[in-house]
């Protein structure tokens, strides 16, 4: 058998697609180090919330990326997101935050910034990135690279439940309203827009369980010598 190799995997796809939970545990299979770069700009945001500067502010958002020093670590309470020094795992996911990344994720200069700390953190391969641009533009030669998509009420049949789960009360309409305002924002930017690589293998997830999309991301993977 040919040795296994530490190959580069690229999981783009909208919000709600599964991308996170998919590629976390595909990681976890292969013994790969996952990256979810949607943190990045949710922690950069929060930078520049928590300095009161504001998200439209080109510099001020520079700035911030400059400074964020990133460490992703895993515990038992799961995967933990370390900015400079401080566990944000949690903070970065409040709507304010959420509500706020559009200008910051539209910013040429801090894509710049996070796209060459995201390469840094891949450069030996054996890794799992996952996001709207990685492998458009981040990791353009990855071995694998997949589109995962669901429809718009299946996404927000997910979040919703997501959030009940956490005992937050759920508006349906208001959220198919946020998810597709969310679609617009990320794909219609100028830099690093959510399209799917002309490579890319796509996968619907709406009729499909998270251990199904992994077994096929998987078994893509293994096909490319994981
Ligand atoms: O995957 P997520 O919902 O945590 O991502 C949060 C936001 O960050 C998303 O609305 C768009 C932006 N993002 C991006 O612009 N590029 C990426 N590679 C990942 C996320």
């Amino acid at each position: 058998m040919a040795p296994k190799k530490k190959i580069t995997i690229a999981i783009d796809g909208p919000a709600g697609s599964g991308k996170s939970t998919t590629a976390r545990r595909v990681a976890e299979e292969l013994g790969y180090l996952f990256l979810d770069s949607g943190a990045m700009y949710r922690s950069v945001t929060f930078l520049i919330l928590r300095d009161g500067a504001d998200p439209h502010d080109q510099n001020a958002s520079r700035e911030a990326a400059q400074k964020a020093r990133f460490q992703f670590k895993r515990d038992r309470r799961g995967e933990r997101v370390i900015l400079n020094g401080e566990d944000v795992t949690d903070v970065i996911r409040t709507p304010l935050v959420t509500n706020n990344i559009a200008p910051v994720a539209a910013n040429p200069a801090v894509r710049a910034i996070l796209v060459d700390k995201q390469r840094e953190l891949g450069k030996n391969g054996g890794i799992v990135a996952e996001g709207r641009d990685i492998g458009t533009v981040v990791f353009r030669d990855a071995e694998l690279k997949v589109f995962l998509n669901a429809s718009i009420d299946e996404r927000a049949r997910r979040r919703a439940k997501e959030l009940r789960a956490k005992g937050i009360p759920v508006d349906f309409d208001k959220l198919l309203q946020e998810i597709r305002r969310r679609d617009r924002s990320d794909s219609t930017r100028e830099h690093g827009a959510l399209k799917m690589a002309p490579d890319a293998v796509q996968i619907d997830t709406s009729a499909l369980t998270i251990d199904q999309q992994v077994a096929v991301v998987v078994e893509q993977a293994k096909i490319r010598g994981a």
